[in-house]
């Protein structure tokens, strides 16, 4: 670059990061976001996606509803060509969320809900109990009865999240007990790999509703528990033991100790006697 002006450098630097630099910029989200005065509609899910966990996670507007997010032609970024597929039909939802939640759609499909909203819509969608654009981190707090007693009575639900509720506190219970075993310095990795996947196996649950079901399957998952409950009775019992060995030798030492230093006295008053 000798020879070159230092001002030629950095314009040549700053027109090739130009295009670049337009490149992140993302048109769904601007141009809906300027219909915010003319079409508060079309604004609101900006606002509401930017509150959300797939914001969080960098999933964008055309990752759900496909489309250009580098065109500024409405025409263009929200054509067939590009996949644009709009908003879906309360029907299609399931499968529009499944494109990523694959294994929650499956569960779902098989519950009384999804037969209920493919039937006739009365069952609810993803999106009634997630919301389309506000998507938070889920907990067993969203069974409340404000969601759902909205189309029947609350019963059922509440059992569900009372079986739900109980599996999780034993699984939290091992999980302490496992992780005290960590932090002696026991080898727990297949332990807490065989935790994950209970957890995963019970709240996979959620979305089925199969009350009998559920009931029949958290009882097979607490019989894993319960052959888990024996690996780390095992594991607390290596820990007991070494506990043990570390006072005995402790008491040991403790002896060895005092019978050396009365030693050393008596050999102290033996020298001094035999001086007189
Ligand atoms: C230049 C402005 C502009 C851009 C860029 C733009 N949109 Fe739109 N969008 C609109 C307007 C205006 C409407 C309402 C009229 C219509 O449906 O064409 C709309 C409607 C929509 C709808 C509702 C359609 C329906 O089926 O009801 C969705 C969903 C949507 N846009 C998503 C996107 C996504 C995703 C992108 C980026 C890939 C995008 N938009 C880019 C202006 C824009
Ligand atoms: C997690 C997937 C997802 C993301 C991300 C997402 N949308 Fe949507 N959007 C949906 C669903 C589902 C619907 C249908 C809502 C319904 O039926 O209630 C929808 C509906 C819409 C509509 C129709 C009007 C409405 O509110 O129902 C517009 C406009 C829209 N989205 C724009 C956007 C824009 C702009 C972004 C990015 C800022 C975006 N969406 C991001 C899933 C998503
Ligand atoms: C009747 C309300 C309801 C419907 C309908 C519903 N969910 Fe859920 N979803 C929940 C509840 C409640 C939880 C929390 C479950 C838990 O903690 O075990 C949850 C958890 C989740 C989770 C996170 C944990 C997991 O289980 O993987 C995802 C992702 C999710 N739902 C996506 C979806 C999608 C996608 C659909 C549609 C196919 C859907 N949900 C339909 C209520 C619902
Ligand atoms: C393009 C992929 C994609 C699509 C489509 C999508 N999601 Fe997600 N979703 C994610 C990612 C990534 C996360 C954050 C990581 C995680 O928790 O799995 C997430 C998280 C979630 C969570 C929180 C899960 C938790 O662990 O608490 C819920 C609830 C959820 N999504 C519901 C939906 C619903 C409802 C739809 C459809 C309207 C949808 N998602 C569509 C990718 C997607
Ligand atoms: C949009 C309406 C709607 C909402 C909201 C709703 N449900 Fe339902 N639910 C239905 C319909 C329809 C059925 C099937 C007919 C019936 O049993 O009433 C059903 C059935 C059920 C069943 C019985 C399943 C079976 O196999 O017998 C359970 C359990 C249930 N819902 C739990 C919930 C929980 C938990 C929530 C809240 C997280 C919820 N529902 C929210 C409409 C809804």
């Amino acid at each position: 670059m000798r020879g070159y002006p230092f001002w030629i450098v950095f314009v040549a630097v700053t027109l090739a990061a130009g295009p670049l630099h337009a490149e992140v910029k993302n048109t769904c989200v601007t141009c809906h976001e300027e219909q915010k005065d003319e079409d508060p509609d079309l604004a609101a899910p900006v606002f509401d996606w930017q509150t959300s966990i797939h914001f969080e996670n960098g999933i964008s507007c055309s990752d759900c509803h496909g489309g250009n997010p580098r065109a500024e032609d409405e025409d263009v970024a929200m054509s067939e060509e590009a996949g644009f597929v709009g908003a879906p039909d309360p029907e299609e939802v399931p499968d529009f969320c499944g494109k990523c939640h694959s294994a929650v759609r499956d569960n779902y499909m098989q519950s009384a809900h999804a037969e209920a909203l493919l039937e006739d819509e009365s069952g609810p969608s993803c999106v009634d109990c997630h919301t389309a654009h506000k998507q938070q981190k889920v907990s067993l707090d969203l069974i409340n009865e404000d969601l759902c007693s909205q189309c029947h009575d609350y019963d059922q639900a509440a059992k569900l999240k009372e079986a739900m509720r109980s599996m999780d506190q034993d699984l939290t219970l091992m999980d302490h007990r496992v992780e005290r075993l960590f932090r002696e310095g026991l080898d727990v990795e297949s332990e807490q790999k065989a935790l994950f996947a209970l957890r995963n196996r019970a709240h996979r649950l959620t979305h089925v509703l199969d009350l009998d079901r559920i009931l029949s399957e958290l009882g097979a998952v607490r019989a894993d528990l319960g052959a888990l409950d024996k690996r780390v009775q095992e594991g607390e019992q290596v820990v007991q033991n070494r506990r043990r060995l570390g006072t005995v030798m402790i008491l040991f030492f403790l002896i060895g100790a005092l019978l050396a230093w009365m030693y050393h006295r008596e050999l102290m008053r033996e020298a001094h006697e035999s001086q007189h």
